[in-house]
Order: structure tokens, then sequence, then C-alpha cells
């Protein structure tokens, strides 16, 4: 597959609490996007589901990246300066939705850190794994983020920024959210007004 450059080069969003794209990774042999194990929600929080409404599962399916078959997926995180990740296949099918709420932060997988260090250690990104199509949308505070690429990181600063997302389109919208708690090489990434691109 040939990979298209991106014409701008700068984030199209850059608040202290949104940055998008945070960075572009680009592969030459992307791993499908199937989902090999459906996530439980065993760990998932009862708060964003009260916002959101519904059961897990309505708004998109879940799963684990396979280990090998989509050994990629892990290396995003590592590349992200993520360290000790979740990462998960969100896959929103047509006519999904999740409506508008705060991230409860994946307090119940990560009960080991304080308080203090979960609002502040913890980083959330999500990643695109195809391109944008029509109907497909992704709703960050005030901002109504849409044209995506394939390898673009929206990253946001989930103690503070309301999010919900939409599928009225025809195409399922793959996407993986990563978790994890920060390095330096995730502060730079942060920290830089640049879209880096990144080989996996
Ligand atoms: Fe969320």
């Amino acid at each position: 597959m040939v990979f298209e450059m991106i014409d701008n080069m700068d984030r199209l969003i850059d608040t202290s609490h949104i940055k998008w794209p945070l960075c572009t990774f680009q592969h030459r042999d992307w791993p499908s996007t199937k989902i090999y194990d459906r996530y439980s929600y065993e760990l998932s929080s009862e708060s964003t589901l009260g916002q959101a409404g519904g059961n897990w599962g309505d708004h998109f399916t879940s799963g684990n990246p396979h280990k090998e078959k989509q050994k990629p997926y892990f290396i995003i995180a590592d590349k992200l300066g993520l360290e000790n990740y979740h990462v998960l296949i969100q896959t929103q099918m047509p006519g999904q939705q999740m409506a508008m709420h705060l991230d409860g932060g994946s307090r119940k997988r990560y009960s080991y850190l304080s308080d203090a260090d979960h609002k502040s250690e913890l980083k959330r990104v999500f990643v695109f794994l195809e391109d944008w199509k029509e109907g497909q949308i992704i709703q960050m505070g005030d901002h109504n983020i849409a044209h995506w690429k394939k390898g673009q990181v929206l990253a946001f600063d989930w103690t503070a920024v309301k999010h919900g997302t939409a599928n009225f389109g025809s195409h399922e919208r793959p996407m993986l959210c990563v978790t994890g708690t920060k390095t330096t090489k995730w502060n730079d990434l942060w920290g830089d007004r640049h879209n880096k691109i990144i080989d996996l």
C-alpha cells in the first residue's frame, strides 16, 4: 500500500487538553482490524456507562489485539512513550454511538496508582485504523473530529475533555484506544507542536 503524504504537518488542534493529530504512524503492512478476543468489560467504569446509557457492547465492539497477528498495535503504545499500557480495538458499527461522557480513566485497572498519580500519569489516545468514511464523527469538547487518515493519533486529557462518537455511515469505524502511564518520550510528543510521522 502506498502511504499518502499528509499536506499539513502541523497540528489542526493544539490546546492544553487536545492534540490533533498528536502524531501519525505509518506502516507498510498494517495488521487486520479483526477482533479475535472480545473484551469482557469487567474492568470498565460504571460511571461511563451511567453517562452514556445502554449496556457495554451497544456503543462499539471491543477486543484485545492478538499478541502475534496484531503485534504492531502494541508497538504503537511503546512508540507513544506509554508504559503499563492497555490496548483495545474499538470498532463502531454503522448505527452505533457513544453519548458524550467524561472518562472514568480505567480506575479499576490502574488501582495501584494514587488518586493524584492517576490523574497526572495516566494518558489516553485514539489511533485510527482506517481512513475516515462519511457519517463517522468524534466530538472532543467543542471540536468535531472527522476526515482522519489511518495511523493518525488523537490525544486528549481524559480528566478534562468530554467526548462522544457516532457512526451514521455505512462502514465500520475501527480504532485503537490506548491507555498507559507516561514517560519522557510521551512528554516530548505532547510538547511538540508538529504532527510527527513515526514509522512502525
Ligand atoms: Fe471515553
